[in-house]
């Protein structure tokens, strides 16, 4: 079974806890990260943080084998030293596709005015690595001599293990609104981030497909410019408990309330089959750390099937708390399976 996940809002929405979480539960054969490092995702378990930008985030089980997709991209610092930090590093293996960013690309972005300024970038290198790519003038994973022990076609990896019946997670980056192509250019990053998009990153075609989880955080944030509607002010923002930093940048995340009318459009165009919602907790304090359904406390599971109905599509995953397992799955209920 291929399983997609995507974020449904602008990135920050809580994919590597959900990874991470699917990652302990279901124990796939496989689990690649596509994007690149502009992406930071968060991994909290047995009392360790990590905030991983290109590992995929499934490392917490050292059972999980772990790749990057042909359409990633990542300098050789942060994925040596996150292997190290993840102890993942036999068990890791890169497409030769892989781009390659260096400190000229991230040297170029940083002194990019219209990035920098306009769109907000996180100055990671990763749009003028990519546009180097388009121009066909990027050195690729293939033509590092310390790459060539991890190479592997991931899309033969892929294709190999569904024949054989292993289950294989594919852990997308940033959100439906961040998409080059569908969210709200120029306030965007340089990639597809919805399920076709990380799809093609793969590279293997629609029909392997079996699941595309989407996931919402309980309320939507924002890093960089572009518009969010219903911005709340920050005096607004704290007085809720919604202050965050961002993860690669430190920036503060702008916030606005949970957005029914975003999330059915992101949902639409990535096809999605599931829905996770993290944070539940933020809203519902008493909601912290409950990972049965039936204790949740009457408003939070209010709120939730509401959206339910809103959405039309099964909401199967609820985060309760900062640790991988601080989750409700509702799999088997609602799908019979999980
Ligand atoms: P870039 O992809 O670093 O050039 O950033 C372009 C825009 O996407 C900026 O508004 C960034 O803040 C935003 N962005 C890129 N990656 C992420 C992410 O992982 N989470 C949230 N925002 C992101
Ligand atoms: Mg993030």
């Amino acid at each position: 079974m291929l399983t997609i996940l995507v974020g449904g809002f602008y990135g920050d929405e809580g994919k590597g806890k959900v990874a991470s979480y699917l990652a302990l539960k279901d124990s796939p054969k496989l689990a690649l990260r596509t994007g690149s490092v502009n992406a930071g995702h968060t991994v909290t378990y047995m009392g360790k943080i990590w905030k991983l930008r290109i590992v995929p985030s499934s490392f917490v089980n050292p059972k999980v084998e772990l790749g990057l997709a042909p359409g990633a991209l990542t300098p050789l610092d942060i994925l040596f030293k996150e292997l190290k930090e993840t102890e993942s590093e036999n068990r890791f293996c890169l497409d030769p596709h892989v781009g390659i960013i260096t400190e000229e690309e991230i040297r170029e972005e940083k002194s990019d005015e219209h990035l920098m300024r306009t769109v907000g970038s996180t100055g990671q290198g990763v749009g003028h690595a990519e546009s180097k790519r388009v121009l066909r003038k990027l050195k690729l994973a293939k033509d590092y001599e310390e790459l060539k022990k991890y190479l592997a076609s991931i899309p033969d990896k892929v294709i190999n293990y569904i024949e054989r019946g292993y289950d294989i997670l594919v852990e997308g980056t940033q959100g439906h609104y961040l998409s080059l192509y569908h969210g709200e250019y120029p306030y965007v990053t340089s990639r597809n981030t919805t399920a076709s998009g990380i799809l093609s990153e793969v590279g293997v075609g629609p029909k392997y497909v079996d699941e595309i989880i989407i996931v919402f955080k309980s309320y939507v944030t924002r890093v960089g410019e572009g518009p969010l509607e219903g911005e709340l002010s920050e005096e607004s923002a704290q007085k809720l408990g919604l202050v965050e930093y961002a993860t690669v940048t430190g920036r503060k995340r702008r916030v606005a309330p949970f957005n029914i009318a975003l999330a059915k459009e992101a949902i639409k165009i990535n096809s999605a089959t599931q829905v996770a919602i993290t944070r539940l907790d933020t809203l519902f304090k008493a909601a912290y750390k409950v990972r049965d359904y039936s204790k949740l406390p009457p408003e939070a599971k209010k709120w939730v099937e509401d959206l339910e109905a809103q959405l039309k599509v099964p909401i199967t995953l609820l985060g309760t708390g900062e640790d991988a397992l601080d989750m409700i799955d509702l799999r088997k209920e609602k799908l019979g399976r999980g």
